[in-house]
């Protein structure tokens, strides 16, 4: 039996705040990513999110990101949300734990107001679907024609807490619901 022994590449991850002198990767990632194009105004409210913006580098190679917004909940403006707008890592990258790495970049709160994560996703990624899941997402309801243009148009909204022990769950989905007026599963 030969002695070779295949060693693993050295990995290293880090995370890279969205600017302008990198705005145009983000923009090439996002087309190979994602199905839905982007707008320029998208970008540019990218450009002011700060630290909710983010592009994952894999040994110095940008391989994804994650674009996040605050929302303000409708019904109660001292609380808020993170909606996360794309989280995306390039295929030759993806299963590497890169996805996991930025969403809980994303996740990572001090914010007392915020008490949740949300985000939408198309019924058909049963990938992306499997991913949030896996880390505590649950499955809040269907918004139907969310993606009006797409083959597959609708979306389950996926949402975690981040004050999950004094925030009344049924209260929550009940705010989101009337929100956006869909279905609750
Ligand atoms: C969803 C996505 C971000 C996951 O990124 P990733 O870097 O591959 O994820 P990770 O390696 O951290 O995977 C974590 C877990 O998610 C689940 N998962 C990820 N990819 C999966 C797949 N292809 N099939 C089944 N489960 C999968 C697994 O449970 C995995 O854990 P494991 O590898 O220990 O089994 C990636 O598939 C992607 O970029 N998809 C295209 C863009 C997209 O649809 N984004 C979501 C909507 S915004």
């Amino acid at each position: 039996m030969s002695s070779f022994q295949v060693q693993a590449l050295p990995r290293s991850i880090s995370l890279a705040n969205v600017t302008e002198r990198n705005i145009d990767q983000l923009v090439r990632l996002h087309v190979k990513i994602f199905p839905i194009v982007y707008n320029t105004k998208f970008y540019d409210l990218v450009l002011k999110a700060g630290p909710f913006a983010q592009m994952v580098m894999f040994n110095k190679v940008c391989v994804g990101s994650v674009c996040c917004r605050i929302q303000e909940n409708p019904l109660d403006p001292s609380l808020s949300s993170v909606y996360i707008q794309t989280l995306g890592v390039l295929k030759a990258f993806q299963r590497l734990g890169l996805g996991t790495h930025i969403l809980g970049e994303a996740a990572r709160l001090n914010n007392p107001k915020i008490t949740s994560v949300y985000l939408h996703v198309q019924t058909c990624n049963s990938v992306a679907i499997d991913f949030y899941l896996k880390h505590g997402f649950r499955l809040i309801m269907t918004a139907k024609n969310y993606y009006p243009s797409m083959e597959c148009k609708d979306a389950y909204v996926l949402s975690r807490e981040v004050m999950s022990q004094n925030q009344n769950q049924n209260q929550n989905q009940n705010q989101i619901q009337n929100y956006y007026g869909c279905t609750t599963h």
